[in-house]
């Protein structure tokens, strides 16, 4: 099937203990089909998709409101009166938004219950689906709250990825571009080699979920709770957060993460750091810039975006200390690496002159 050395079945250790990761075009028909038992959250999307199934799952609108603390209450109501108890064992379907809501409510449920997972966007699929995080937004405060507590299996089946809209498509392209660029020069090579696009086969995709995953695999178990790192992962996150944001989330979280990276990368030569040694940085940048321009508008977007809201949503990314940015930038030779830097009034000027480059750029591109 894919064009991928790495294994398309494997187990992720955690210490909770290992969970298994099954990947293979068609296994979801499995999953509708083995259902009768469970209790599952389902992305509405797949409705339909359960029409001719015996079971009855809860299905949930995939929005950054539904995966909010105050409406988490109701939908433990609803599985209490379902029968949930406490050998139920729950099975979520859908993208990064079921996966955190379902995730979150496994592990408080009557202090915890099982869980399977079956992810549907391709960033669920190449990144979100193994790690064990949940995370729930509280008030206007993304992801503020959350938990580990990891599936006890996940199906994986690309063909969820015939259904995706372009622009989600490339967000999640765009996660799998950042971890394997995260993990050295051979998985971004190995990456790259799938010719990855809006338009590749679900077979060339299977190859790169596997890829990304198998990539990141290494940074979960060598550092499962965020020290060291997994932390690098958070690569074009503080740029990414806050463009998503500030454009009230019109922006997809990938394809934010893809503008926050090109933001890294022009803050570093701000500070005089030179590129021309490392071609991989050139490779990435041009890949990036391909597959953000799938987002329709998105100069657009980019226009009515508040420079003053994304600084100061960059200064409240709660990994900052009170003195400190702390950002994942790119060294010379190319690898990515945890920096603290100086807060003062020459780095917010650098801050904004990178953000401001990322636009012209983007601009030139549709010029
Ligand atoms: N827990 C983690 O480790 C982790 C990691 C990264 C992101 N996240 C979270 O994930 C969320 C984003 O998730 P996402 O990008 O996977 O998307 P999503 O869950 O927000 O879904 C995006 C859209 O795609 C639709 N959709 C889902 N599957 C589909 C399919 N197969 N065909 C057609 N439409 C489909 C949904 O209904 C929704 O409209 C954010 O809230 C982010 O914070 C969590």
């Amino acid at each position: 099937m894919s064009a991928s050395s790495k294994p398309s079945s494997f187990s992720v250790a955690s210490s909770t203990g290992s969970y298994d990761v099954i990947v293979a075009q068609g296994i979801f028909t499995e999953t509708l089909n083995r259902v009768e038992e469970a209790h599952i959250l389902a992305d509405e999307f797949f409705r339909t998709a359960f029409e001719t199934s015996p079971a009855t799952p809860i299905f949930i609108e995939a929005t950054e409101q539904a995966k909010s603390l105050d409406r988490t209450p109701q939908l433990i109501e609803h599985l209490r009166a379902s029968g949930a108890n406490r050998s139920t064992h729950l099975v979520a379907i859908g993208g990064g938004v079921l996966q955190d809501i379902s995730a979150f409510i496994a592990s408080v449920y009557m202090r915890g219950l099982s869980w399977s997972y079956d992810p549907t966007t391709v960033l669920a699929m190449v990144d979100s689906c193994i790690g064990g995080k949940s995370s729930i937004n509280v008030g206007p405060y993304k992801n503020l709250i959350g938990t580990f507590h990891p599936p006890k299996v996940i199906l994986l089946d690309p063909n969820h990825a015939k259904t995706l809209p372009r622009d989600q498509f490339a967000s999640g392209l765009i996660e799998a571009a950042k971890i394997c660029y995260c993990r050295g020069p051979e998985p971004f090579s190995a990456y790259l080699d799938h010719a990855p696009s809006i338009a590749m086969s679900i077979d060339a995709l299977e190859g790169v979920i596997l890829e990304s995953l198998h990539a990141k695999k290494w940074f979960i178990e060598i550092d499962e709770f965020d020290k060291k790192e997994r932390l690098l992962l958070n690569f074009g996150h503080t740029f990414g957060h806050a463009i998503e944001g500030a454009s009230q989330y019109a922006i997809p979280h990938g394809i934010a993460v893809g503008l926050g990276i090109l933001c890294a990368l022009n803050f570093q030569r701000q500070r005089g750091i030179d590129f021309t040694t490392a071609p991989r940085v050139a490779q990435l940048e041009a890949h990036l810039h391909q597959m953000v321009h799938a987002l329709p508008n998105l100069r657009e977007h980019l226009q009515t975006l508040s420079l003053d809201e994304v600084l100061e949503r960059i200064g409240s990314d709660k990994k900052h200390t009170t003195t400190h940015y702390t950002l994942i930038l790119v060294a010379p030779a190319g690898e990515v690496i945890l920096e603290r830097i100086p807060k003062s009034a020459a780095t917010d000027t650098q801050l904004q002159q990178s953000i401001h480059t990322m636009i012209q750029s983007i601009e030139r591109a549709v010029a």
